[in-house]
């Protein structure tokens, strides 16, 4: 059977957006780990371990219920703070000490809950990669999460190579040029960056930007994307009329901007949350711009999810060590999976480092 799905651990995941947490409890799987996040009274989010530790019952199930800044369990009453220390249970004032959650990491920013799957010790908030456009008055973002029924590389891969725009997405985002044209692929090993770029001087501009920007004829079409393995990728979008390059120095006042954002985050081995977002720099107060952008990139997203939960099938069908084709619109999906195998790699190798440095603790001491 197919080859089997890893999680990278140590790393911050999008587990939300921080609209959807409220409080009422929502569950969320992320990496395996079965999440219920909600907002306490004072406002900050809470992430914990989804599972009571009395009789299991998970804490986003109805009846539990937020009240003021803990989380009660629906099952009979046991109460946890947003650090997961139990600070009540029924029938009894004593406390067992054991009786606590485990609570993770949690970042809100640019728009997202963020969660830190691993060891929280290893938990730098400054290392969550940025999306600024998505909070910023600047921009206007419409955004989304369809959850796929396919494992997270599939979607690495499918946002690594746009080239499938001109045939999946055709009339919506796809032309012939996105697929004709060459990419440029760029790997910044140390700050942990796959950048991949396809500049159309020339290209037919496809109903998604016609529609939004309202330019008629053939565009000059940017597409830079900066994917931050595992979670935050980004795809900064320039549009302009057909010839209009960006000046030397000052604002690109010529073109329209659009940043695409998704976090890829891993669900189960076979299922993962697509969080997707557009934010632009014109048509900004347009609410028929935002509906139609809007509407369209979910079809988009869509129709990916529909191929790959169809691929999906396929892979998990195939015997292991089945054979891809690759070629050269394949170079950013495999620098991406190369950095991911090194990422997964270093972690395996920082937990047998761990597990080595305690076996000579134990023989240091036998030793004395
Ligand atoms: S299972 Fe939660 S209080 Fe009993
Ligand atoms: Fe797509």
């Amino acid at each position: 059977m197919s080859s089997p799905v890893t999680f990278v651990r140590n790393q911050w995941y999008v587990a939300a957006y921080g609209r959807e947490v409220t409080s009422e409890v929502l569950g969320r799987t992320v990496c395996g780990e079965a999440i219920a996040l909600f907002r306490t009274g004072s406002g900050t989010v809470a992430a914990l371990a989804d599972r009571c530790v009395h009789r299991r019952f998970p804490l986003s199930a109805a009846p539990s219920q937020v009240v003021g800044d803990t989380v009660v369990c629906g099952y009979h009453g046991f109460t946890y703070d947003g650090t997961g220390t139990c600070v009540a249970v029924p029938g009894q004032s004593r406390v067992p000490r054991t009786a606590r959650v485990t609570a993770y990491p949690v970042v809100e920013q640019d728009s997202f809950v963020w969660v830190f799957i691993g060891d929280p010790a290893l938990a730098d908030a400054t290392r969550i990669p940025r999306a600024p456009w998505l909070a910023d008055e600047a921009w206007t973002t419409v955004s989304g999460m369809e959850p796929l029924a396919a494992r997270w590389g599939l979607l690495v891969d499918n946002l690594l190579d746009l080239s499938h725009e001109t045939y999946l997405h055709g009339g919506y985002i796809g032309t012939p040029e996105v697929a004709e044209t060459p990419i440029t692929t760029e790997v910044d090993e140390e700050a942990r960056i796959v950048r991949v770029s396809r500049h159309m001087a020339d290209a037919a501009c496809p109903p998604f930007y016609a529609n939004s920007t309202g330019i008629t004829g053939r565009i000059t079409r940017w597409q830079d994307i900066e994917y931050f393995p595992p979670c935050l990728y980004t795809l900064h979008s320039r549009v302009a009329p057909v010839g209009v390059l960006p000046p030397a120095e000052g604002p690109d006042d010529g073109a329209f901007h659009v940043e695409v954002v998704y976090a890829i985050t891993p669900s189960t081995a076979t299922s993962t949350y697509d969080f997707w977002a557009v934010a632009r720099d014109f048509a900004r107060d347009d609410e028929e711009v935002s509906r139609f952008l809007h509407d369209s990139n979910r079809t988009v997203v869509l129709q990916d999810v529909t191929a790959l939960d169809l691929l999906e099938t396929v892979v998990a069908a195939e015997p292991a060590g089945t054979q891809e084709l690759s070629i050269n619109i394949d170079t950013g999906a495999l620098a991406a999976r190369r950095m991911i195998a090194a990422m997964t790699a270093g972690m395996t190798a920082a937990t047998d480092a761990a597990v080595d440095a305690t076996a000579g603790a134990a023989a240091g001491a036998a030793v004395r």
